[in-house]
């Protein structure tokens, strides 16, 4: 490519290196903003209506109009996947509460919405197929973890933890339950089942995993969404991993002790399969 990047800010495209966001805008004081990532297969947006269902759940959560119609934000995720070379991107969009003239906690009064999209180069179709480390810790985060929120402070902190341990992701944990990733969805297999944790307030929806669960259907994988307990997740057959950006990834080892026999399992290699024909296919315009 070797062009500046190119992002979207407050209805102009401009280089990214010279977009500017004043200090008053909520989400640099409070985090009081929500951002979607979604993943573009050869130039198009994969799950695009699910992505814009949950970014106006977000919105409607923290009660902020969306400032875009569904074809304003097609439009404008075209235009900055395009500016940037096309192909495998990921979008990252992110609305805040604007920036009024001063820090109250309270709503502002009067204020338009901060809209920002920006792209970078996706990882390729199975970058993580190889495997990741995982670290299992305790859930800080708040109660409402199904909406979207740019106040990732906790999940940041797990992540860095994880880093430092030499894993690469922190599964989470509440009152005894798996919850879900620092930045992703939780999978196990046992005895040939898949589960994840239901939904509930305490984690986000996630759109990869609605795939995975899709895909499971589709080829005749039994799976259910229920709680999970550490014990199990510590003996699961298989651990997975998911997210707009990692697709699915196994687990290999949860602090240190391997997961099954510490190799990618063959439920996993079978849901790769399906996840990659899906993404080529959509690389290829018909998006199922
Ligand atoms: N995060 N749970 C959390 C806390 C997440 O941050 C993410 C994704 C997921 C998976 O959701 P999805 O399949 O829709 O990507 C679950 C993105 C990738 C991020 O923050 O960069």
């Amino acid at each position: 490519m070797g062009n500046p990047a190119t992002c979207y800010l407050n209805g102009e495209l401009m280089a990214l290196a010279s977009a500017r966001i004043s200090p008053l805008d909520r989400g640099f004081l409070f985090g009081d903003g929500v951002y979607e990532v979604i993943p573009c297969y050869g130039g198009v947006p994969f799950r695009l209506d699910a992505h814009l269902r949950r970014l106006a759940n977000s919105l409607a959560a923290i009660d902020l109009a969306d400032p875009l119609s569904p074809r304003g934000w097609t439009e404008v995720f075209e235009q900055v996947c395009r500016a940037n070379g096309g192909g495998d991107q990921s979008l990252y969009l992110q609305v805040t509460r604007g920036c009024p003239e001063r820090r109250t906690h309270e709503f502002p009064g009067r204020s338009e919405p901060t809209v920002f999209v920006m792209s970078s180069p996706l990882p390729a179709a199975g970058a993580f197929a190889d495997g990741l480390h995982a670290t299992l810790r305790e859930d800080l985060r708040w109660a409402r973890c199904d909406i979207k929120a740019v106040a990732l402070l906790p999940n940041v902190l797990l992540r860095q933890e994880a880093i430092a341990a030499g894993a690469d992701e922190a599964i989470l944990h509440r009152d005894g339950q798996i919850t879900e990733g620092a930045a992703s969805t939780v999978f196990l297999v046992r005895d040939g089942e898949l589960a994840t944790p239901a939904l509930h307030p305490g984690l986000l929806p996630g759109i990869t995993r609605e795939v995975i669960l899709e895909l499971a259907e589709q080829h005749g994988l039994p799976f259910r969404c229920r709680p999970i307990g550490l014990d199990e997740l510590r003996s699961a057959d298989e651990v997975w991993l998911s997210s707009a950006t990692k697709e699915v990834a196994p687990v290999l080892r949860i602090d240190g002790d391997p997961v099954g026999n510490g190799s990618p399992g063959p439920v996993f290699a079978a849901m790769r399969g399906w996840f990659t024909r899906l993404r080529e296919a959509t690389a290829r315009g018909r998006q199922p």
